[in-house]
């Protein structure tokens, strides 16, 4: 999400005249796009600032926005005097104000709702992989989550707005799309007729542009799995074989007090009907250790469902207190050598995973999405269908091809080696 809105605000700047740079020294605005999710993100967010206040031009511009601008709010005008403008997720289209007056200081941290999307110009050129959001916000108020703070209460995009998007991406260069939200397949537009549109009735119309070759979704929470989006993965073959939909935890005491309400088996049951849907679907997840109270038999609990869904690729974090939750209040929290310690186990295991996973992948021929060159430029990066990294010599005779057939050579934990299989 924050990588799109970072496009969005540089089209911003773009249809203003302006141009990119990729040094500090030389800009004449500098904006930090900031995730507050956990602390460590939002520490490095003054440390950096503080960096760039001693590289850039005196009069030079500097600001945040995002979810550190919209939970710092004016203290982050104390932390650092010389920023000039604070905008949250919801205001940086307000950008342009700073511009028209540099000597103000600029503070915006308004839940403005999706009024963002209409105000600024579009991303032209769509890139190959064109990241659409279509709900923003989020009402599960996980207690660890300062994503409904930041965000605010759940939005769905309206469907023809969507579908205007997806198609002008379409039409300038995309050949994937990948619809976000921080509950996307809760993504629910009613229009002034009353009809009702899904995530299903998205994909379905996407999967209609000739040009679409791929479809993703993320990131899902499992109770809005509905049957009509399960279904989509067995009806629409341009929808890739991959989910993340994050479990966090596996044990049912935890999973309470983080104020997921689905038990390990419900759980459990929509994977089985997803792979119903769609046998070789692949699952990914996120996964918070040491949240309060975890005892080592919760943690075990979490291992063993980490084992017994195979995911093949995850992102697993140590719980960080953040401020408006009400798990930062709890009063049992771990220590941090232990959620260390527990990190450690969690990610060998499911490096485990993913490896033997990627091994299975040898000698398949999978058809896959070209990403662009590696730094020597010598190798090309594809993405699977399983959104695995595949390695592939960049061809003597010819262009790359954007889409291609790949014989998988090799594999490792990180990533797959490949060739071309000639037609
Ligand atoms: N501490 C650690 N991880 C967190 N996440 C969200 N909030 C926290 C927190 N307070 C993780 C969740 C979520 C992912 C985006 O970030 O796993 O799925
Ligand atoms: Fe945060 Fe996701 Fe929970 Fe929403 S569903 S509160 S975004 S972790």
């Amino acid at each position: 999400m924050n990588v799109y809105d970072s496009w969005r605000i540089a089209a911003m700047l773009d249809a203003r005249g302006m141009c990119a740079t990729k040094n500090v020294a030389d800009a004449d605005i500098i904006i930090l796009n900031t995730c507050s999710v956990r602390e460590k993100a939002t520490n490095k967010v003054f440390s950096e600032l503080g960096r760039i206040r001693d590289v850039k031009k005196t009069d030079a511009l500097f600001g945040i926005v995002g979810c550190v601008a919209r939970e710092s709010g004016a203290t982050a005008f104390h932390r650092m005097p010389d920023l000039n403008f604070v905008l949250g997720p919801q205001s940086y289209h307000r950008l342009p104000q700073i511009l028209e007056n540099p000597d103000a200081k600029l503070l915006n941290i308004d839940l403005g709702g999706l009024e963002k999307f209409d105000e600024m110009p579009q991303i032209v050129n769509a890139p190959t992989v064109s990241y659409i959001p279509i709900q923003e916000g989020c009402n599960h108020c996980c207690t660890y989550c300062i994503v409904p703070y930041t965000r605010g209460p759940e939005l769905s995009r309206s469907y023809d707005d969507v579908i205007r998007d997806t198609a002008m991406a379409a039409q300038t260069g995309a050949v994937e799309i990948c619809f976000l939200g921080q509950n996307v397949n809760g993504y629910k537009y009613t229009d002034e007729n009353g009809k009702v549109f899904r995530l299903s009735d998205l994909i379905r119309a996407t999967a209609k542009m000739p040009e679409i070759q791929r479809i993703r979704f993320t990131s899902s929470y499992p109770t809005e799995m509905t049957d009509d989006l399960i279904e989509m993965f067995r009806t629409e073959p341009k929808l890739l074989p991959f989910l993340n939909m994050p479990i966090q935890s596996g044990s049912p005491d935890v999973l309470k007090r983080m104020n997921r309400p689905y038990s390990l088996d419900s759980y459990v049951e929509i994977i089985n009907k997803l792979r119903n849907a769609r046998p070789d679907i692949q699952i990914s997840s996120d996964f918070i250790v040491g949240f309060p109270g975890e005892t080592d038999a919760d943690f075990a609990q979490t291992l063993e469902i980490a084992k017994r869904i195979r995911y093949i690729n995850s992102y697993s974090f140590k719980y960080s207190p953040r401020p408006h939750t009400a798990a930062a209040l709890m009063s049992d929290q771990v220590p941090e050598n232990i959620k260390r310690e527990r990190l450690a186990i969690l990610d060998s295991q499911l490096n485990e995973i993913q490896r033997d996973f990627n091994e299975t992948c040898i000698g398949k021929t999978l058809t896959c999405l070209c990403e662009g060159a590696d730094k020597t430029g010598r190798h090309l990066i594809y993405r699977t269908p399983y959104m695995q990294q595949c390695i592939v010599a960049y061809p003597k005779d010819g262009a790359p091809l954007t889409m291609a057939n790949i014989k998988i050579t090799a594999a490792n934990r990180a990533s797959l080696r490949g060739e071309y299989v000639k037609d």
